[in-house]
This record gives structure tokens, sequence and C-alpha cells, in this order.
């Protein structure tokens, strides 16, 4: 049978419209329909106006008040490295006393460290850690996570991570889109030798990865010390023959010409920017590339943030996630992402919603079916506390999402 649900009486619907990114100053351009309705059959959006037209055929249970509140589409964090082993709080405590991100790497911590400890622990206790994670991501209004492998750079734990990932997928309300990250730090085992590791990767892990559909995307951390672009260049080329879509790690701690790289082969988003030249700025906006911004981890970090501001007036597709990761940064807040995005960089309470929508849905490959509200697209929606999405960035760091909806189904609601 049909089931049907009513979003009564928001007090305002706000989303940006479309099916595809929103690039440039059109992020802005959100709509926002006031004490409207939202109609849904079997989790997808059939219809927006006055509610008399579906309350008769709506049963009572299935109706949600959503009087005095703001509707927006569920959120899209398009970049997590949501399963791992173990957690780095000394390594958060050093970088406050003056260490570097690459210092710590360069001894043995960082993303090694995380390594050792995916590789020891069980799926099922990475698991459990992650369905914690998930939960309150959930909480914080976000329906669709990007998860990235990236914590075994051996073949027997990049495959546990990404079988942690489907699981996951099937047991709890938010969608999984899986990323193969194998390129994500040079192991121990391949010291020295990074060219025999990505060829590795490519030949005894990724076919493997492809023939079980256990990762849509393939990502490489392009960064000085860790892959040069010319070795991202080719190991994303073949990736992208093997069928992967392409996402890369781009000019985090230095400026070395990753998003260029991400403009040439068209990859679908490039991520980080903090250092992005103006050039690689172009290259993005002129090939479709999202640029995925991450403020929590240059605040984690004490770097200045990504430029927003101008790559949006160059015309680019900006997109907002949390990189949520045991390193770099120990947060997925959305809260505070978005406080970071419109007080530090700039960006409009508008630009930072479709950042958080419909442009991360394209940083994931799904603008077609989620990031809007829109007739047609799958009920994904995110009710707040408050009438207006303007108490979004005013109501600083303070998560104020009451109910979150995914396909149409009522999934979570805040106990207070
Ligand atoms: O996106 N930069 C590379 N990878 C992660 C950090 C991973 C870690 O520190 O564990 C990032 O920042
Ligand atoms: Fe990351």
């Amino acid at each position: 049978m049909t089931k049907k649900v009513l979003i009564r009486n928001a007090s305002q619907i706000v989303t940006p419209q479309g099916h595809s990114a929103c690039f440039g100053k059109a992020m802005g351009d959100v709509k926002v329909y006031e004490n409207t309705s939202i109609f849904i059959e079997d989790g997808i959006i059939k219809g927006i106006g006055d509610p008399a037209q579906w309350e008769k055929e709506v049963p009572r249970e299935n109706q949600i008040d959503a009087a005095h509140k703001a509707v927006l589409p569920g959120f899209v964090d398009s970049h997590t490295h949501l399963v791992f082993g173990g957690y780095r709080p000394d390594e958060f405590l050093w970088r406050m006393g003056g260490m570097s991100y690459m210092d710590i790497m360069n001894r043995g911590g960082g993303i090694i460290n995380t390594m050792k400890a995916t590789r020891e622990a069980s799926e099922a206790e990475l698991a459990d850690h992650a369905m914690d994670h998930l939960k309150k991501m959930l909480a914080m209004g976000v329906t669709t996570v990007e998860a990235k492998s990236g914590y075994g750079q051996d073949y027997d734990t990049e495959i546990k991570q990404l079988h942690v990932t489907r699981k996951l997928n099937a047991s709890q309300p938010i969608e999984l889109v899986s990323t193969f990250l194998g390129a994500h730090a040079v192991p121990p085992e391949y010291k020295g030798r990074s060219k025999a590791f990505l060829d590795f990767l490519l030949k005894e892990v990724m076919p493997v990865v492809k023939k079980e559909n256990l990762a849509e995307f393939c990502d490489i951390f392009c960064e000085e010390g860790v892959f040069s672009v010319d070795e991202s260049r080719q190991y994303l080329k073949k990736a992208r023959e093997m069928g992967f879509k392409l996402k890369i790690h781009a000019d985090e701690i230095v400026s070395l010409g990753g998003s260029e790289l991400a403009g040439e082969l068209k990859a679908t988003s490039a991520d980080h920017l903090l250092h992005a030249s103006d050039a690689g700025i172009k290259a993005m906006a002129e090939n479709g590339v999202v640029s995925t911004l991450l403020p929590t981890t240059a605040f984690c970090l004490r770097e200045p943030f990504a430029r927003a501001r101008e790559m949006i007036d160059a015309g680019c597709a900006v997109a907002l996630a949390t990189d949520f990761n045991p390193g770099s940064g120990f947060t997925f807040s959305v809260p505070l992402m978005l406080g970071l995005a419109v007080i530090y960089m700039h960006m409009t309470a508008e630009e930072a919603i479709t950042a958080l929508t419909l442009n991360g849905a394209a940083a994931v490959g799904r603008a077609d079916r989620i990031g809007s509200i829109e007739v047609g697209k799958q009920a994904d929606l995110t009710i707040l506390q408050y009438p207006s999405y303007k108490f979004l960035p005013y109501h600083t760091g303070v998560n104020i999402v009451e109910k979150v909806i995914k396909k149409g189904e009522l999934v979570h609601t805040a106990s207070v």
C-alpha cells in the first residue's frame, strides 16, 4: 500500500533548486516558501503547497506539524573518514602546542597511527564506533554521508573498512556513499616506494573493490610528502578507466596543484583547498568540479580557512563537509561548520545551505535524487526548532534540528 505523509504548514520551506550543482552567484538563490506543506508518497516528494488538497487522504498519524518551524533538505556530509580504529587526542594537543600535522605524520603518528589501530580492530568494533557517530550525525540533520576507506593501506584492512561501510549502510537511516581512499598515505611496508604502493592498489585491491561494488568513488591524498601531482594524475586516470568516479584531497597543507589537476581530470570534487591557487580556482569553476570546503579541519589544524568567498565569486560550486576523522578534525559538528563558513569564510547563510544540501549531493553524484525539496526528489528533510533558516548560523554552534525525515520516514526527533 502507498504510504502517504504530510509535513503541515511549515513556517518556511527553504531549498536550492535543480538536479546538479549550483555554481557561483546561483548558490545564493534559495527558494523560500512560507506557510506551505509537503506531500510525500512512498518516500518521494509529490507536492508542495496548500495542505487542504492532501489532508483528507493522509492518515492523521502521518501528518507532521511544522508550524513555526523551517524545513530544509536533509544535509549531505560529502566528505568523511567515518570508519576507523582508535583515537588520537594526544596528537591534537601536540598540535595545539605548536607541532605541525606533517611533523606528527613524519614521526609515525597521524594517518599511520590510525592505520595500525584499524588493522588491529575487528569489523564489529569498527562498526560499533561508526554507528555511534552516525546516530549523532543524524541528530544534526544529516541524511547522507560519504565514507572513505584509507586507514588500512593493505588488502585485508581496506576491504574490511569497505565491508563495514556496506553493512552500516543497510542497518541505519543515513545513506552512505563509499569512497576508496587506499592512497591516503604510504604504509611502512612501502616506505620510499610510493609508485609501487599505488601499483599494488591498482592491481591487487581496486579490481576486487570494483567487482564487489564496494566503492563508487576513488580519492587520493595529493600532498607534498605524500602523493605528487604526477602520481595522482596517473593513478586517478587508471581509476577512472576502472569505472570509479574521482575525488582529490587537494592543496590542503601546501599549494601543490591538486585543484588544477581536479580541473584537468574533471573530477567530481576537489576537497580541502586551503591553499588552492587562483589558477586552481579557475580550473575547478571552468570544469564543473565541486569545490568541497572543510572548515572544521582548518579550525582544528589552526590553519587559515579556504577562500570560499573568492571561489564563489569566481564561479565555483562550493560544498561544505565536515571531514570527520580521528586526526586533522575529530568533529562532525554541522552547527560549528556552518558558523565558521558564515562568520569567517564570508559565505551567506543561503550559500551555506546550498553548499550543505544540493552541492553536497552533487559532490556524491546524487543531485538528481537528493539535495533539494522539489517534486520528484526523495523526501529527505531536516525540520528546525525555529521558524527561519537564519537561526542556523545565528544560534551559533548549537544543534537546532528538531526532526529528521529520511525517504519519507520520521527517523529522529530531538529529546529537548
Ligand atoms: O582529510 N588529509 C588527509 N586525510 C585526512 C586526515 C586523516 C587523519 O589525520 O587521520 C583529512 O584531513
Ligand atoms: Fe579528508
